[in-house]
């Protein structure tokens, strides 16, 4: 059974959709009219309202690294969160959750339909990962995207105190910095992409592209996962738009300059290490140990069920091994948590079709009496469950195709002292930090086979000191390492209020 966040258990393979509610408070001590020095800008709030039909609202953790990292970062710090309560409709009101206040924007089914499911996650996020399904462009995509990033601006605008910091996220909010500028030029703006930015040549495929570009320059600090993100906006920007380039910093016609540069994410390696060391989550590793049947080796997979994070390249190499005996159902089990995502978009819904049929079929062909080769969780997990799954697991298997960082890497080397190891995707920002992981690339499905195979049949002391190697990175480089010196960046940038020369 895994335990649920409200302490039930649901047993491991249960079909009923697990989820992981949250506590949150209307606050009404919170005047409408209250400012903050700190802003965050996303396009989800840390937590999404359900609600039931009797019309009352529970609330459930985000999916996303995004959510978990800017969750331990805020954690203690008081600031607003402007963001959508992911249900379109009337938005509920602004309420408080730990130190934080929650301001939620109001997002229209056509804005959901046209902002959320089309212009960024039918057209941006394809041309931001290699275009691994191609992208489509419509006009009215892009008038919704700019009219959800005007209102996002506007809330923004209302929040902020005078000079307060904005720190807005990702793909989805990309004109938001040059839209809040014109509201309030004294604000300090900082945007970091949590996703790859595209080489040029498929940037320039877009439609409106001069303006996304725009869009970011409105901000004083652009931060970026990989250097090579950073270059890719750095080389849009001198290809596309009348400026110059300089090293990392963009010169603007007007006199201001706005630098662009790598500050990778991170996890919160403190208290994953805790979490991992509380004897209760220890013995959960252990019991779901037993109840996959004690095998010899665990693997595990942990993804947003995105057709970037090479689902199907891994199943292949894992069915693959299994049909030529290289490993044994009795003796292996892979655990592929697949986190269900953006669901209504064609995509997504023929990936799930994909790996489900997969999934059947592996098991179907390999699974002994009584156990499963692979078992499949389609569903959200609490936190504790996933450290226990993290800590259970002998190789994590991780093979995007196309990934910004990948934060399951980092947390599994956070909940990992001296044992384990990490078959990692080249495509990944993780790789670059991660480089005693296994590195693979998911499309040789034949050397990927051969890796897992290394991964698993290592001594341990092998596997002791890359984890090692890996652990001194995540723990110095840590989330709040990560926001630390964003924020850092963003101070140091040059920061003239209208009016000022
Ligand atoms: P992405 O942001 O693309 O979803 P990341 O790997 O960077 O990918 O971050 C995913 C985050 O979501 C991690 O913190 C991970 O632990 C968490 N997560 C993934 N699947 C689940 C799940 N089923 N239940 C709870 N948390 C999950
Ligand atoms: O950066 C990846 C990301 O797009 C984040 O914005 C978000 O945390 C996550 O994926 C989940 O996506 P969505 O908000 O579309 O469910």
């Amino acid at each position: 059974m895994l335990a649920t966040h409200d302490g039930f258990s649901q047993p491991v393979l249960s079909r009923a959709s697990l989820r992981v509610r949250v506590d949150v408070r209307g606050d009404p001590q919170v005047p409408a009219q209250r400012t903050f020095d700190l802003v965050i800008a996303a396009n989800r709030l840390p937590v999404d309202a359900v609600t039931g039909a009797d019309g009352k609202i529970t609330w459930r953790r985000s999916p996303g690294g995004l959510v978990t990292a800017m969750e331990s970062v805020m954690h203690g710090r008081e600031g607003a969160w402007v963001g959508w309560a992911g249900e379109p409709g009337k938005a509920p009101r602004a309420f408080t959750q730990n130190s934080m206040h929650l301001r939620p924007v109001r997002l229209d089914q056509d804005d959901v339909v046209d902002y959320y499911e089309g212009q960024s996650n039918d057209c941006l996020w394809p041309i931001y990962h290699d275009a691994i399904v191609p992208a489509k462009f419509r006009r009215r995509w892009r008038t919704a995207y700019e009219r959800v990033n005007t209102r996002f601006a506007e809330q923004v605008a209302k929040v902020a105190a005078p000079g307060a910091t904005v720190w807005v996220h990702d793909y989805q909010l990309q004109l938001v910095p040059a839209l809040l500028r014109k509201l309030r030029s004294d604000v300090r703006i900082g945007w970091f992409n949590h996703i790859p930015f595209p080489p040029v040549e498929l940037f320039m495929q877009m439609p409106g592209r001069e303006g996304i570009l725009e869009g970011l320059l409105g901000a004083d600090f652009l931060g970026f996962q990989r250097k090579p993100d950073a270059a890719n906006f750095l080389r849009a920007c001198r290809g596309l738009l009348d400026v110059t380039v300089r090293g990392d910093v963009v010169h603007l016609p007007d006199g201001r300059s706005v630098r662009a540069s790598a500050v990778p994410i991170s996890v919160d390696y403190n208290g994953l290490r805790e979490l991992a060391g509380d004897p209760a989550v220890q013995q959960r590793a252990a019991e779901i140990r037993e109840q996959l049947g004690d095998p010899k080796h665990i693997l595990l997979g942990v993804d947003r069920l995105d057709y970037t994070k090479g689902l199907r390249h891994r199943l292949k190499a894992y069915g693959e091994l299994l049909q030529s005996g290289d490993l044994d159902p009795s003796e292996t089990v892979f655990v592929q948590v697949a986190t269900p995502s953006r669901e209504r978009l064609a995509a997504y819904r023929e990936l799930r079709g994909q790996v489900e049929l997969e999934v059947g079929r592996i098991n179907g062909e390999h699974s002994p009496i009584g156990s499963t080769a692979l078992t499949y969780l389609h569903r959200s997990f609490p936190r504790t469950e996933m450290v226990a799954l993290f800590a259970a697991a002998d190789v994590l298997i991780v093979t995007p195709l196309r990934d910004g960082m990948n934060l399951v890497a980092k947390e599994y080397v956070a909940c990992h002292a001296d044992d384990g190891a990490i078959v990692l995707s080249e495509f990944t920002g993780a790789a670059d930090e991660l480089s005693r992981a296994y590195l693979c690339n998911p499309h040789d499905i034949d050397k990927l086979k051969q890796t897992i195979l290394q991964a698993m049949h290592d001594p341990p002391g092998e596997h002791r000191r890359r984890m090692r190697s890996m652990r001194r990175t995540v723990m110095t480089n840590d989330v709040q390492h990560w926001a630390e010196d964003f924020l850092t960046n963003l101070q140091a940038a040059p920061h003239k209020p209208k009016g000022h020369r």
